[in-house]
Protein backbone atom coordinates (compact mmCIF):
# COMPACT_ATOMS: atom_id res chain seq x y z
CA UNK A 1 0.00 0.00 0.00
CA UNK A 2 1.18 3.90 -0.47
CA UNK A 3 -0.37 6.61 1.74
CA UNK A 4 -0.33 8.68 -1.31
CA UNK A 5 -3.18 6.74 -3.32
CA UNK A 6 -4.80 6.16 0.01
CA UNK A 7 -5.46 10.09 0.73
CA UNK A 8 -6.16 10.81 -3.03
CA UNK A 9 -8.98 8.21 -2.53
CA UNK A 10 -10.33 9.51 0.61
CA UNK A 11 -9.96 13.05 -1.15
CA UNK A 12 -12.15 11.80 -3.91
CA UNK A 13 -14.73 10.97 -1.44
CA UNK A 14 -14.18 7.20 -1.67
CA UNK A 15 -14.01 4.69 1.80
CA UNK A 16 -11.60 3.26 3.06
CA UNK A 17 -11.39 -0.50 3.86
CA UNK A 18 -10.54 -1.81 7.42
CA UNK A 19 -7.41 -3.52 6.16
CA UNK A 20 -6.08 0.53 5.06
CA UNK A 21 -7.53 2.22 8.25
CA UNK A 22 -5.36 -0.38 10.15
CA UNK A 23 -1.99 0.35 8.01
CA UNK A 24 -2.64 3.79 8.36
CA UNK A 25 -2.83 3.85 12.17
CA UNK A 26 -0.28 1.61 12.58
CA UNK A 27 2.12 3.47 10.41
CA UNK A 28 1.37 6.80 11.78
CA UNK A 29 2.16 5.50 15.38
CA UNK A 30 5.11 3.51 14.64
CA UNK A 31 6.65 6.46 12.75
CA UNK A 32 6.71 5.43 9.07
CA UNK A 33 3.43 7.50 8.03
CA UNK A 34 5.00 11.09 8.26
CA UNK A 35 3.39 14.51 9.91
CA UNK A 36 3.06 15.95 6.53
CA UNK A 37 1.21 12.71 4.66
CA UNK A 38 -1.26 12.55 7.88
CA UNK A 39 -2.00 16.14 7.70
CA UNK A 40 -3.34 15.59 4.28
CA UNK A 41 -5.37 12.78 4.89
CA UNK A 42 -6.98 14.56 8.26
CA UNK A 43 -8.19 17.48 5.93
CA UNK A 44 -9.46 15.41 3.21
CA UNK A 45 -11.56 13.25 6.11
CA UNK A 46 -12.55 16.87 7.07
CA UNK A 47 -13.88 17.26 3.68
CA UNK A 48 -14.96 13.99 3.08
CA UNK A 49 -16.49 12.49 6.26
CA UNK A 50 -16.75 8.93 6.47
CA UNK A 51 -19.06 6.15 7.16
CA UNK A 52 -20.03 4.38 10.19
CA UNK A 53 -18.15 1.80 9.40
CA UNK A 54 -14.93 3.59 8.59
CA UNK A 55 -15.26 5.33 12.10
CA UNK A 56 -15.32 2.32 14.04
CA UNK A 57 -12.55 0.82 12.29
CA UNK A 58 -10.30 3.80 12.77
CA UNK A 59 -11.58 3.86 16.08
CA UNK A 60 -10.68 0.05 17.09
CA UNK A 61 -7.74 0.75 15.23
CA UNK A 62 -6.56 3.50 17.27
CA UNK A 63 -8.09 1.67 20.36
CA UNK A 64 -5.69 -1.41 19.64
CA UNK A 65 -2.20 0.99 19.04
CA UNK A 66 -1.24 0.80 22.69
CA UNK A 67 -2.64 -0.88 25.98
CA UNK A 68 -5.64 -1.62 26.59
CA UNK A 69 -7.25 -2.18 30.13
CA UNK A 70 -8.30 -5.59 31.38
CA UNK A 71 -11.15 -4.91 33.73
CA UNK A 72 -12.57 -8.29 34.05
CA UNK A 73 -10.97 -9.09 37.26
CA UNK A 74 -13.55 -6.25 38.09
CA UNK A 75 -17.15 -8.19 39.64
CA UNK A 76 -19.94 -6.53 38.39
CA UNK A 77 -21.04 -4.42 34.47
CA UNK A 78 -18.08 -1.68 34.65
CA UNK A 79 -19.79 1.41 33.10
CA UNK A 80 -17.59 4.63 31.70
CA UNK A 81 -18.66 8.05 31.95
CA UNK A 82 -16.84 10.81 29.43
CA UNK A 83 -18.01 14.44 28.42
CA UNK A 84 -16.79 16.11 25.56
CA UNK A 85 -15.71 19.21 27.61
CA UNK A 86 -17.07 21.50 29.47
CA UNK A 87 -16.37 24.54 31.80
CA UNK A 88 -17.07 23.78 35.73
CA UNK A 89 -17.93 20.81 34.92
CA UNK A 90 -17.65 19.57 38.36
CA UNK A 91 -19.85 16.07 37.31
CA UNK A 92 -17.39 13.47 37.71
CA UNK A 93 -16.71 14.55 41.01
CA UNK A 94 -19.93 13.96 42.47
CA UNK A 95 -21.37 11.25 39.95
CA UNK A 96 -18.50 8.63 40.91
CA UNK A 97 -18.85 8.37 44.74
CA UNK A 98 -22.85 8.76 43.82
CA UNK A 99 -23.24 5.58 41.73
CA UNK A 100 -20.91 3.51 43.00
CA UNK A 101 -23.03 4.14 46.66
CA UNK A 102 -25.65 2.31 45.13
CA UNK A 103 -23.34 -0.40 44.18
CA UNK A 104 -22.25 -0.19 40.38
CA UNK A 105 -18.53 -0.33 39.97
CA UNK A 106 -17.06 3.05 38.75
CA UNK A 107 -13.02 2.19 37.49
CA UNK A 108 -12.64 5.64 36.23
CA UNK A 109 -9.80 7.43 34.10
CA UNK A 110 -9.79 10.75 33.70
CA UNK A 111 -7.57 13.30 32.40
CA UNK A 112 -6.36 16.85 33.32
CA UNK A 113 -7.63 20.40 32.07
CA UNK A 114 -5.91 22.25 28.83
CA UNK A 115 -7.25 25.35 27.71
CA UNK A 116 -10.52 26.60 28.84
CA UNK A 117 -11.85 23.24 29.62
CA UNK A 118 -10.79 21.72 33.35
CA UNK A 119 -10.05 18.20 33.79
CA UNK A 120 -10.65 15.34 37.04
CA UNK A 121 -7.43 14.92 37.84
CA UNK A 122 -6.23 18.53 38.27
CA UNK A 123 -9.60 18.83 40.63
CA UNK A 124 -8.68 15.41 42.87
CA UNK A 125 -5.22 16.90 42.94
CA UNK A 126 -6.58 20.01 44.66
CA UNK A 127 -7.44 17.88 48.08
CA UNK A 128 -3.99 17.55 49.28
CA UNK A 129 -2.65 13.88 49.63
CA UNK A 130 -4.99 12.44 46.66
CA UNK A 131 -3.10 9.91 44.24
CA UNK A 132 -4.06 9.72 40.78
CA UNK A 133 -0.77 7.12 39.91
CA UNK A 134 -2.38 3.84 41.54
CA UNK A 135 -0.58 0.03 39.89
CA UNK A 136 -3.26 -1.81 37.80
CA UNK A 137 -3.61 -4.24 40.80
CA UNK A 138 -4.62 -1.47 43.37
CA UNK A 139 -7.02 0.03 41.10
CA UNK A 140 -8.64 -3.39 40.44
CA UNK A 141 -8.56 -4.13 43.98
CA UNK A 142 -10.31 -0.82 45.39
CA UNK A 143 -13.05 -0.92 42.49
CA UNK A 144 -13.85 -3.94 44.07
CA UNK A 145 -13.79 -3.34 47.50
CA UNK A 146 -14.90 0.11 47.54
CA UNK A 147 -17.25 0.33 44.04
CA UNK A 148 -14.74 3.53 43.11
CA UNK A 149 -11.37 4.38 42.08
CA UNK A 150 -10.42 8.06 39.90
CA UNK A 151 -6.92 7.20 38.07
CA UNK A 152 -4.69 9.03 35.02
CA UNK A 153 -5.05 7.84 31.81
CA UNK A 154 -1.99 5.20 31.59
CA UNK A 155 0.74 6.73 29.10
CA UNK A 156 0.36 4.11 26.69
CA UNK A 157 -3.36 4.70 26.17
CA UNK A 158 -4.01 4.77 22.58
CA UNK A 159 -0.88 6.33 21.38
CA UNK A 160 -2.45 6.61 17.81
CA UNK A 161 -4.90 8.85 18.96
CA UNK A 162 -2.26 11.00 21.39
CA UNK A 163 0.16 11.44 18.39
CA UNK A 164 -2.93 12.37 15.96
CA UNK A 165 -5.06 14.58 18.18
CA UNK A 166 -1.76 16.70 18.68
CA UNK A 167 -1.62 16.92 14.73
CA UNK A 168 -4.91 17.75 14.44
CA UNK A 169 -4.55 20.86 16.96
CA UNK A 170 -1.95 22.16 14.64
CA UNK A 171 -3.50 21.68 11.15
CA UNK A 172 -7.09 22.98 11.60
CA UNK A 173 -8.85 19.44 12.03
CA UNK A 174 -9.64 19.08 14.81
CA UNK A 175 -13.75 20.01 14.54
CA UNK A 176 -14.70 16.89 12.47
CA UNK A 177 -17.36 14.80 13.77
CA UNK A 178 -15.44 11.76 12.50
CA UNK A 179 -12.23 12.68 13.87
CA UNK A 180 -13.61 13.53 17.26
CA UNK A 181 -15.67 10.25 17.56
CA UNK A 182 -13.18 7.98 16.64
CA UNK A 183 -10.80 10.05 19.38
CA UNK A 184 -12.68 9.91 22.32
CA UNK A 185 -14.34 6.19 21.68
CA UNK A 186 -11.00 4.91 20.92
CA UNK A 187 -10.05 6.06 24.72
CA UNK A 188 -13.07 4.85 26.11
CA UNK A 189 -12.64 1.07 24.36
CA UNK A 190 -9.30 0.54 25.85
CA UNK A 191 -9.71 1.98 28.73
CA UNK A 192 -11.76 -0.99 29.59
CA UNK A 193 -15.71 -0.44 30.19
CA UNK A 194 -18.62 -2.44 29.19
CA UNK A 195 -20.69 0.21 28.98
CA UNK A 196 -20.30 4.02 28.28
CA UNK A 197 -22.37 6.99 29.48
CA UNK A 198 -21.62 9.36 26.74
CA UNK A 199 -22.03 13.11 27.89
CA UNK A 200 -22.10 15.57 24.93
CA UNK A 201 -22.00 19.28 25.81
CA UNK A 202 -23.58 21.74 23.30
CA UNK A 203 -22.87 25.53 23.11
CA UNK A 204 -20.37 28.54 23.15
CA UNK A 205 -17.96 26.60 26.09
CA UNK A 206 -18.07 23.20 24.32
CA UNK A 207 -16.72 21.62 20.48
CA UNK A 208 -19.99 21.77 19.35
CA UNK A 209 -21.55 24.46 19.10
CA UNK A 210 -24.49 23.86 17.59
CA UNK A 211 -27.18 21.44 18.82
CA UNK A 212 -27.17 19.34 14.87
CA UNK A 213 -23.12 19.08 15.18
CA UNK A 214 -23.93 17.55 18.68
CA UNK A 215 -26.68 15.43 17.49
CA UNK A 216 -24.44 14.08 14.76
CA UNK A 217 -21.46 13.40 17.40
CA UNK A 218 -23.84 11.82 20.20
CA UNK A 219 -25.27 9.40 17.25
CA UNK A 220 -22.02 8.29 15.61
CA UNK A 221 -20.47 7.93 19.21
CA UNK A 222 -23.57 5.72 19.88
CA UNK A 223 -23.28 4.03 16.82
CA UNK A 224 -19.15 3.33 17.02
CA UNK A 225 -20.32 1.64 20.58
CA UNK A 226 -22.78 -0.83 19.38
CA UNK A 227 -20.62 -1.80 16.20
CA UNK A 228 -17.61 -2.17 18.93
CA UNK A 229 -20.08 -4.68 21.59
CA UNK A 230 -20.03 -2.02 24.33
CA UNK A 231 -23.04 -0.41 25.15
CA UNK A 232 -23.65 3.02 24.65
CA UNK A 233 -25.93 5.93 24.76
CA UNK A 234 -25.33 10.11 24.97
CA UNK A 235 -27.01 12.26 26.87
CA UNK A 236 -26.61 15.70 24.99
CA UNK A 237 -26.54 18.33 27.72
CA UNK A 238 -26.40 22.56 27.48
CA UNK A 239 -22.78 24.15 28.00
CA UNK A 240 -23.95 27.71 27.12
CA UNK A 241 -23.65 28.48 30.41
CA UNK A 242 -20.64 26.65 32.92
CA UNK A 243 -22.03 24.14 34.88
CA UNK A 244 -22.80 24.75 38.33
CA UNK A 245 -21.34 28.08 39.73
CA UNK A 246 -17.82 26.91 40.57
CA UNK A 247 -15.33 27.05 38.02
CA UNK A 248 -11.84 26.45 39.34
CA UNK A 249 -10.00 23.18 40.64
CA UNK A 250 -10.56 24.07 44.90
CA UNK A 251 -13.49 25.48 44.48
CA UNK A 252 -15.18 22.78 42.16
CA UNK A 253 -14.39 20.02 45.07
CA UNK A 254 -16.25 22.33 47.62
CA UNK A 255 -18.82 22.62 45.21
CA UNK A 256 -18.57 18.58 44.94
CA UNK A 257 -18.80 18.45 48.57
CA UNK A 258 -22.00 20.62 49.12
CA UNK A 259 -23.75 18.79 46.37
CA UNK A 260 -22.96 15.62 47.77
CA UNK A 261 -24.35 17.14 51.02
CA UNK A 262 -27.53 18.07 48.91
CA UNK A 263 -26.69 21.65 49.34
CA UNK A 264 -24.94 22.22 45.47
CA UNK A 265 -26.22 24.17 42.52
CA UNK A 266 -29.52 22.53 41.40
CA UNK A 267 -27.95 22.01 37.93
CA UNK A 268 -25.09 19.49 38.52
CA UNK A 269 -27.50 17.94 41.02
CA UNK A 270 -29.68 17.14 38.23
CA UNK A 271 -27.29 16.36 35.66
CA UNK A 272 -26.00 13.36 38.07
CA UNK A 273 -28.89 12.34 38.25
CA UNK A 274 -29.53 12.42 35.15
CA UNK A 275 -26.57 10.80 33.74
CA UNK A 276 -26.06 8.36 36.94
CA UNK A 277 -29.57 6.79 35.83
CA UNK A 278 -28.51 6.20 32.94
CA UNK A 279 -25.44 4.18 34.47
CA UNK A 280 -27.20 2.28 37.04
CA UNK A 281 -29.42 0.76 34.31
CA UNK A 282 -26.75 0.02 32.14
CA UNK A 283 -25.05 -1.86 34.96
CA UNK A 284 -28.28 -3.47 35.72
CA UNK A 285 -27.99 -2.30 39.40
CA UNK A 286 -32.01 -0.87 38.62
CA UNK A 287 -34.42 -1.94 35.81
CA UNK A 288 -36.09 1.55 34.83
CA UNK A 289 -34.65 5.12 34.99
CA UNK A 290 -37.04 5.96 37.76
CA UNK A 291 -36.31 3.19 39.87
CA UNK A 292 -32.53 4.25 39.52
CA UNK A 293 -33.17 7.68 40.03
CA UNK A 294 -35.15 7.32 43.27
CA UNK A 295 -32.00 4.99 44.36
CA UNK A 296 -29.56 8.28 43.51
CA UNK A 297 -31.74 10.58 45.40
CA UNK A 298 -31.87 8.52 48.32
CA UNK A 299 -28.40 7.94 48.38
CA UNK A 300 -27.36 11.20 48.31
CA UNK A 301 -30.20 12.70 50.63
CA UNK A 302 -29.05 9.97 53.59
CA UNK A 303 -25.51 10.72 53.37
CA UNK A 304 -24.38 7.74 51.45
CA UNK A 305 -22.62 9.33 48.13
CA UNK A 306 -21.14 12.06 50.33
CA UNK A 307 -19.40 8.67 53.07
CA UNK A 308 -18.59 7.15 49.53
CA UNK A 309 -16.60 10.23 48.42
CA UNK A 310 -15.01 10.38 51.86
CA UNK A 311 -13.95 6.45 51.21
CA UNK A 312 -12.51 7.22 47.98
CA UNK A 313 -10.29 10.04 49.03
CA UNK A 314 -9.04 8.17 52.03
CA UNK A 315 -8.41 4.87 49.74
CA UNK A 316 -5.96 7.02 47.62
CA UNK A 317 -4.46 9.22 50.37
CA UNK A 318 -6.19 12.36 50.40
CA UNK A 319 -6.44 14.20 53.37
CA UNK A 320 -10.34 13.31 54.69
CA UNK A 321 -10.14 16.78 57.16
CA UNK A 322 -10.66 19.04 54.19
CA UNK A 323 -13.60 17.27 53.08
CA UNK A 324 -15.25 17.98 56.28
CA UNK A 325 -13.71 21.00 56.48
CA UNK A 326 -13.87 23.05 53.03
CA UNK A 327 -13.23 25.94 53.78
CA UNK A 328 -9.65 24.83 54.09
CA UNK A 329 -9.57 24.83 50.48
CA UNK A 330 -10.27 28.20 50.12
CA UNK A 331 -7.04 30.02 50.11
CA UNK A 332 -6.92 32.60 47.42
CA UNK A 333 -5.82 35.41 49.02
CA UNK A 334 -8.25 38.07 47.37
CA UNK A 335 -12.14 37.46 46.97
CA UNK A 336 -13.32 40.41 44.69
CA UNK A 337 -17.10 40.68 43.57
CA UNK A 338 -17.90 41.69 40.12
CA UNK A 339 -20.92 44.25 40.69
CA UNK A 340 -23.66 44.39 37.81
CA UNK A 341 -23.07 47.47 35.94
CA UNK A 342 -27.26 47.58 35.12
CA UNK A 343 -30.44 46.48 36.61
CA UNK A 344 -32.13 42.82 34.57
CA UNK A 345 -32.30 39.48 34.02
CA UNK A 346 -28.77 37.32 33.08
CA UNK A 347 -29.12 36.70 29.73
CA UNK A 348 -25.80 35.29 28.73
CA UNK A 349 -22.80 33.72 30.47
CA UNK A 350 -20.49 32.72 28.05
CA UNK A 351 -18.74 29.64 28.84
CA UNK A 352 -15.86 29.00 26.96
CA UNK A 353 -15.02 32.92 28.10
CA UNK A 354 -15.54 32.48 31.32
CA UNK A 355 -12.98 29.44 31.19
CA UNK A 356 -10.38 31.39 29.92
CA UNK A 357 -10.94 34.24 32.62
CA UNK A 358 -10.30 31.52 35.18
CA UNK A 359 -7.49 29.80 33.34
CA UNK A 360 -5.55 33.52 32.98
CA UNK A 361 -6.27 33.63 37.02
CA UNK A 362 -3.93 30.71 37.06
CA UNK A 363 -6.95 27.63 37.08
CA UNK A 364 -5.95 26.39 33.91
CA UNK A 365 -2.88 25.60 31.59
CA UNK A 366 -2.31 27.65 28.34
CA UNK A 367 -0.11 24.86 27.41
CA UNK A 368 0.51 21.52 28.55
CA UNK A 369 3.80 22.25 30.66
CA UNK A 370 1.95 24.74 32.88
CA UNK A 371 1.05 24.34 36.67
CA UNK A 372 -2.06 25.36 37.89
CA UNK A 373 -3.01 27.32 41.05
CA UNK A 374 -5.73 25.28 42.54
CA UNK A 375 -6.96 27.96 44.92
CA UNK A 376 -7.91 30.46 42.37
CA UNK A 377 -10.93 30.61 40.03
CA UNK A 378 -14.74 32.07 39.69
CA UNK A 379 -18.09 31.49 41.57
CA UNK A 380 -20.91 32.67 40.05
CA UNK A 381 -23.53 34.54 41.80
CA UNK A 382 -26.11 34.49 39.60
CA UNK A 383 -26.69 32.20 36.68
CA UNK A 384 -28.80 32.54 33.39
CA UNK A 385 -32.42 33.83 33.73
CA UNK A 386 -31.90 34.99 36.93
CA UNK A 387 -32.83 38.55 38.38
CA UNK A 388 -30.03 41.02 39.11
CA UNK A 389 -29.85 44.81 40.40
CA UNK A 390 -27.48 47.16 39.89
CA UNK A 391 -23.91 46.98 42.06
CA UNK A 392 -25.35 43.42 43.39
CA UNK A 393 -22.48 41.15 42.61
CA UNK A 394 -23.22 38.83 39.33
CA UNK A 395 -20.13 36.37 40.21
CA UNK A 396 -16.70 36.14 43.16
CA UNK A 397 -12.58 36.14 41.69
CA UNK A 398 -10.99 34.24 43.24
CA UNK A 399 -7.25 35.91 43.19
CA UNK A 400 -3.74 35.40 43.86
CA UNK A 401 -3.08 39.02 42.55
CA UNK A 402 -4.67 42.07 43.96
CA UNK A 403 -7.44 43.59 42.04
CA UNK A 404 -5.02 46.60 40.25
CA UNK A 405 -3.22 43.08 38.52
CA UNK A 406 -6.28 41.18 36.83
CA UNK A 407 -8.23 44.06 35.10
CA UNK A 408 -7.80 41.93 31.89
CA UNK A 409 -9.72 39.14 33.51
CA UNK A 410 -12.42 41.40 34.79
CA UNK A 411 -12.53 43.23 31.20
CA UNK A 412 -13.04 39.94 29.74
CA UNK A 413 -15.50 38.71 32.12
CA UNK A 414 -17.73 42.07 31.47
CA UNK A 415 -17.48 41.41 27.97
CA UNK A 416 -19.04 37.66 28.59
CA UNK A 417 -21.46 38.83 31.18
CA UNK A 418 -25.25 40.12 29.28
CA UNK A 419 -27.81 41.23 31.01
CA UNK A 420 -30.79 42.37 29.30
CA UNK A 421 -34.49 43.42 30.31
CA UNK A 422 -36.23 39.62 30.33
CA UNK A 423 -34.28 36.54 29.87
CA UNK A 424 -34.87 32.75 30.63
CA UNK A 425 -32.74 29.41 32.11
CA UNK A 426 -31.29 27.21 29.05
CA UNK A 427 -32.77 24.37 29.06
CA UNK A 428 -29.85 21.78 30.89
CA UNK A 429 -30.71 18.58 28.74
CA UNK A 430 -31.22 18.45 24.89
CA UNK A 431 -31.85 15.54 24.06
CA UNK A 432 -30.82 11.57 23.98
CA UNK A 433 -29.95 9.41 22.24
CA UNK A 434 -29.83 5.56 22.45
CA UNK A 435 -29.57 2.77 19.93
N1 LIG B 1 -11.80 15.09 23.06
C1 LIG B 1 -11.02 14.11 22.57
O1 LIG B 1 -10.57 13.26 23.31
N2 LIG B 1 -10.76 14.10 21.26
C2 LIG B 1 -11.23 15.00 20.40
O2 LIG B 1 -10.98 14.91 19.22
C3 LIG B 1 -12.04 16.03 20.92
C4 LIG B 1 -12.32 16.04 22.25
CA1 LIG C 1 -19.12 23.74 38.49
Amino acid sequence: MRMVDLIAKKRDGQSLSKEEIEWIVTGYTNGKIPDYQMSALTMAIFYQDMTDQEITDLTLAMANSGDVVNLENIEGIKVDKHSTGGVGDTTTLVLAPLVASVGVPVAKMSGRGLGYTGGTLDKLEAIPGFQIELSEDKFVELVNESKVAVIGQSGNLAPADKKLYALRDVTATVDSIPLIASSIMSKKIAAGADAIVLDVTTGDGAFMKNLEDAKRLASTMVQIGKLANRQTMAVISDMSQPLGEAIGNSLEVVEAIETLQGKGPKDLEEMCYVLGSQMVVLAKKADTLEQAREMLEEALHSGKAFAKFKEMVANQGGDVSVIDHPEKLLTAKYEIELPAKQSGVITKLVANELGIAAMMLGAGRKTKEDTIDFAVGLKLRKKVGEAIQEGESVLTIYANQPAEEIQDVVALLYQNIEIGPSGQEPPLIHGIITE
